[in-house]
């Protein structure tokens, strides 16, 4: 059997990689092709199931240095949609994946063992780890092998998640899975009054397509009219009349979310990708692509007991449904939370940049960075440890003719081992949207940003990519090289 390496030496050679564009990738070798939807979607009943949290992993071991796990890929069956059996690829057995608790100067140490047919690589998606444990494309564990993470935990709280990385792979890998929670607390960000607890809710939302028989199928999002939010097909959760934090995750493979509640109503949002922001801001809607997440503080206090509130995704297509989900709003329940105005320390002010560099990102001929698609053995950009430099990434994909899906033409740009700061869009100063500390900003077609970041904190090898995974699998992907 050919190892991935060769395989995609094999494939570049052949130019097949080049030659052809996301939409029409075909044949049996990477990248991995969409399989074409033989059945019809399952009917969609919203709001038939009740929304689960995903679970919390236990610990196999602990000290008060460490935080020891132990989790198997393996396949499971889950209900997605009430009344048929998936087959999922899940960590632990779960869908989506368990959810992992870690705090600020706590290492933690995960024993992932791959039971699964296919090869897996596990990043953790914000994290702020060395390169030998950030689960790059081609650095994988092969079915009936075993790998052992471990994760410093030395930045602030935020919103993480773990998530296949497996070159050519991972877009049908944690499409049909292989994603979870790994969310990070820190003294500092206990010590406020946000809702916590039972109050402090993820919301991991992606698309789907499952069969009238139940198979949850890997294909093009516009061909994907189920709409996931904790593995459960368009679920209702019962709140009471209260705030509550919720964290957003847009963990689609290939689509952007524009969510907002039918009735208009406005939130506070008051974290990012990197954790919280300096201070709150108030929203109507999230435009958000696959790896974004935001944390918004809700008060369901201002519907009555006994009323109903849907989250909506405005960027549906006309033939689907734009509900998410519901929240039905129980009884009132003391609350001494609250969203305080200064939220984090105002950041230590950017040093200047010594370095500047451009990025396209393109869909055809073949999904892009200034022309190329990913070659693990090309470093693409080497980059000083400790040194601040600002990019300007183009998304140079036209606007789609009206009316069809576009979900092709957004790009996003995902950076591992740092946050950014987004400086600009379109020329303009970055607004409300783009604020905070980032690891992946949302590219519309046409669109660009200006971003600036600071390499480190270690060196070694890693990657930035496309979030939008069926991009990132056909090769939307760059290397960059830390050196000291
Ligand atoms: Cu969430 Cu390199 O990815
Ligand atoms: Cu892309």
């Amino acid at each position: 059997m050919l190892n991935r390496r060769t395989a995609l030496k094999t494939v570049a050679a052949a130019g097949a990689v080049a030659l052809f564009p996301w939409e029409r990738i075909t044949g049996s070798s990477a990248p991995k092709a969409y399989a074409s939807a033989t059945a019809d979607p399952a009917p969609i009943i919203p709001f038939a199931h009740a929304m689960p949290v995903p679970k919390v992993l236990a610990p196999v071991s602990s000290t008060p240095a460490s935080q020891t796990y132990e989790l198997r890929m393996r396949e499971a069956q889950t209900e997605i949609v009430k009344g048929l059996t998936s087959t999922v690829r899940t960590y632990g057995g779960c869908f989506p994946g368990p959810t992992i608790r870690a705090a600020q100067g706590r290492e933690v140490v995960i024993r992932q063992i791959n039971q699964l047919s296919v090869d897996t690589a596990v990043h953790l998606h914000g994290g702020h780890v060395p390169s030998a444990h950030d689960g790059l494309p081609m650095d994988t564990i092969a079915p009936g092998a075993e790998r052992t993470y471990r994760y410093p935990n030395e930045q602030r709280a935020a919103s993480l998640w773990y998530h296949d990385h497996a070159h050519h792979l991972e877009a049908e890998n944690v499409y049909l899975g292989l994603h979870g929670l790994y969310l990070l607390y820190d003294s500092y960000e206990r010590s406020l009054p946000l809702p916590s607890g039972a109050y402090d809710v993820p919301l991991v939302i992606r698309d789907a397509r499952v069969e009238v028989d139940g198979t949850l199928r890997y294909t093009r999002p516009s061909d994907c009219p189920h709409m996931l939010v904790n593995g459960k097909e368009r679920p209702y959760f019962k709140v009471a009349a209260r705030k509550y934090r919720l964290r957003v995750y847009n963990a689609c493979a290939n689509r952007y979310l524009k969510l907002r509640f039918a009735d208009g109503a406005e939130f506070t949002q008051i974290a990012t990708d990197g954790g919280l922001l300096e201070r709150p801001v108030k929203r109507t809607e999230l435009v958000m692509l696959g790896g974004e997440r935001v944390e918004i503080v809700v008060d369901f206090s201002r519907y009555g007991p006994g009323a109903s509130v849907v989250l909506e995704n405005a960027g549906a297509q006309p033939s689907e449904r734009p509900e998410v989900m519901r929240f039905d709003v129980g009884a009132v329940t003391a609350d001494q939370s609250y969203v305080p105005t200064l939220l984090a320390p105002e950041p230590d002010p950017l040093p200047s940049p010594t370095v500047q560099r451009d990025f396209e990102l393109r869909t055809f001929p073949a999904m892009t960075i200034n022309g190329l698609t990913y070659d693990p053995d090309r470093v693409d950009v080497t980059a000083r440890l400790g040194a601040t430099e600002v990019w300007t990434i183009r998304n140079v994909d036209v606007p789609a003719e009206p009316g069809k899906p576009d979900f092709h033409l957004w790009h996003s740009f995902h950076t591992h081992l740092t946050y950014f700061r987004v400086l600009e869009r379109n020329g303009a100063p970055a607004g409300v949207r783009d604020a905070g500390l980032k690891d992946t900003v949302a590219l519309g077609p046409g669109e660009s940003v200006r971003i600036a970041m600071t390499w480190g904190p270690y060196p070694g090898q890693y990657v930035y990519h496309c979030h939008q995974l069926g991009h990132s699998s056909g090769g939307q992907m760059g290397r960059v090289d830390v050196v000291a």
